[in-house]
């Protein structure tokens, strides 16, 4: 009757309940949702106990009551740890983590694994990296592997391209070698031993194609599922079963209530870009998600963005024994990236992107533009002046989308326009330049779309189109954070923070979230919070 507790494993019911209770602080439910498309609106439909909605995706989950779960038991921690001549001495962490700009935070802090060698690290890792080219781990993979195969929660911080994607994947791989039996079909269960939830579409492909390059030696089976696509082919895969699972968190929470599979064995489980997750007003969604996964799971979270916003939220789903490691400084543009900002009138806009994009011929730029109908105007005008380029938003078919960033990534084209669909963790090899045609909805964002370059360890350009008209709100945050990559600070620029209509005053515009209210988020009145229908991409 009482399910089965593993007495190894410390923080298995250290987490915050992760059903009933604050779900009627607000009403994101009834927002449609864009974590897989809503199913239609009917006023006045009940919601379910985590305030979703009952027509809605993830309206039909309830909470489990994990006492009367049988679960089977797992391992946690199922690395060896460095061998004993490799682990190097207090002083050279000290000197190592001074170097690379590494904080940590937790107890019983694993030294960090500095080289892929005599690392107790599975050949086949070490063979794949030699044929990647890569000589070394980075910072943020050194010091998180270790974090990882502790077993134990982990927020990870560090700055786009620094490599977080196998920070995460590779102790999955080794927590799924690492368990005696497969879970695979027992207790009729039908599901992953890892899952990495991503809040895009391409960025979900993207994680299973880099997976699957590590897992293959592995014999690790891997699967993605996420919105847009057939249903049938993704459900096929799930039910023959996969042990390293990706997917959008709308098609998995589609996935669930349809019984397709089951998240209760599940112990190893990431968020990529998690404050993203945390923050798309979907805190229900997210909670009925989290719900489903066997409560003694080992809990990741990445991004190179950690606002305070998202944080407690963060918390409830992280055991109180969480590590926590950032690399540099959180909320930060990617120190390889020069950011040019251009302050001018938006009716100019056009003209100087001709002007930027003759200069760039030739190379791979990526074009950030504000709404959807924007990215196709642009595609279309660029199109017309002989350019190569094709849009990429939500209102494209999927096969579109990924036809187009596949496109992109071959070179088959030179200029991608895109909505913040393809600000975060998108990889593109060679991409040059980033053009902010449009200034994003907050600053988080700024440093995601231009961390599209820059990555790896090369260089790259992030020219920002701003305009003081409609951008000047911003103005006081953009100072701020070019000040911290020291970039140049237009003077123009700088003129707009002291106007106290916007940029001046930190109380109505300096906060992220103030402003997120204005383009459809987290709407305070009277009292109450109320959701509106708006999708950003
Ligand atoms: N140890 C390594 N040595 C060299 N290159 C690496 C190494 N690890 C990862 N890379 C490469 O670095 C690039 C960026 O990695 P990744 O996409 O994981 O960055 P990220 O930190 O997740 O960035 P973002 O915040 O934008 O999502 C990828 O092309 C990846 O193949
Ligand atoms: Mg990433």
């Amino acid at each position: 009757m009482s399910g089965y507790r593993p007495s190894y494993v410390p923080n298995s019911h250290n987490r915050q309940p992760l059903s009933g209770g604050g779900y009627s602080r607000n009403s994101y439910g009834s927002r449609k949702s864009s974590y897989g498309g809503g199913r239609g609106r009917k006023p006045g439909s009940q919601k379910n106990a985590f305030g979703i909605r009952k027509d809605q995706i993830g309206g039909k989950l309830r909470p489990v009551d994990w006492s009367r779960e049988s679960l089977m038991p797992f391992a946690k921690s199922v690395w060896m740890g460095l061998p004993a001549g490799s682990v190097p001495s207090p002083e050279k962490i000290q000197q190592w983590r001074t170097e690379n700009e590494v904080l940590v935070e937790g107890s019983d802090m694993p030294a960090p694994i500095i080289s892929f060698h005599n690392a107790n690290l599975p050949d086949g890792f070490i063979r794949k990296f030699q044929e990647l080219g890569f000589q070394a781990p980075t910072p943020i993979q050194a010091q998180g592997w270790p974090m990882a195969l502790t077993g134990r929660d982990v927020v990870g911080i560090a700055e786009t391209g620094s490599g977080k994607t196998l920070a995460f994947i590779l102790p999955g791989i080794i927590h799924i070698q690492g368990q005696q039996i497969t879970q695979f079909g027992q207790m009729g269960y039908h599901g992953p031993k890892a899952l990495v939830v991503a809040p895009t579409r391409e960025l979900a492909i993207q994680i299973e194609t880099e997976t699957r390059k590590f897992a293959y030696c592995m014999g690790v089976s891997v699967s993605v599922v996420y919105g847009g696509a057939p249903r049938r082919q993704q459900e096929k895969r799930l039910r023959s079963g996969m042990q390293f699972l990706i997917a959008t968190p709308g098609r998995l929470l589609d996935f669930l209530e349809r019984g397709a599979f089951s998240l209760k064995t599940c112990s190893y489980c990431v968020f990529d870009e998690a404050d993203r997750m945390l923050d798309m007003g979907f805190e229900p969604q997210i909670r009925a998600l989290m719900s489903q996964i066997r409560p003694d799971r080992q809990m990741l979270m990445w991004s190179a963005t950690w606002p305070k916003e998202v944080r407690s939220l963060a918390r409830d789903f992280l055991a109180a024994d969480r590590l926590f490691l950032k690399i540099g400084d959180e909320n930060k543009a990617a120190t390889t990236v020069t950011q040019i900002v251009e302050v001018f009138d938006r009716a100019l806009k056009q003209r100087r992107i001709m002007d930027v994009l003759r200069e760039y011929h030739g190379k791979k730029v990526i074009v950030f533009v504000g709404t959807k109908r924007m990215g196709d105007t642009l595609a279309m005008m660029l199109t017309k002046q002989g350019f190569i380029a094709a849009a990429i938003h939500g209102d494209k078919e999927q096969w579109q989308r990924e036809q187009s960033l596949q496109d992109f990534k071959y070179g088959k084209i030179a200029i991608l326009v895109a909505t913040d669909v393809a600000s975060r963790g998108i990889d593109v090899k060679d991409l040059q330049l980033v053009l902010n045609y449009d200034f994003p909805q907050n600053c988080e964002d700024y440093i995601h779309r231009v961390g599209r370059t820059g990555r790896a360890g090369n260089t790259g350009t992030a020219i920002t189109f701003f305009d003081p008209r409609n951008d000047a709100k911003h103005s006081r945050k953009l100072v701020a954070l070019l000040e911290k990559n020291n970039q140049e600070v237009p003077s123009q620029l700088r003129m707009l923070t002291n106007n106290r209509s916007y940029g001046g005053s930190r109380s109505r515009f300096g906060s992220r979230f103030d402003n997120r209210n204005n383009r459809g988020g987290r709407h305070h009145s009277g009292g109450h919070t109320r959701a509106s229908s708006y999708r950003p991409y």
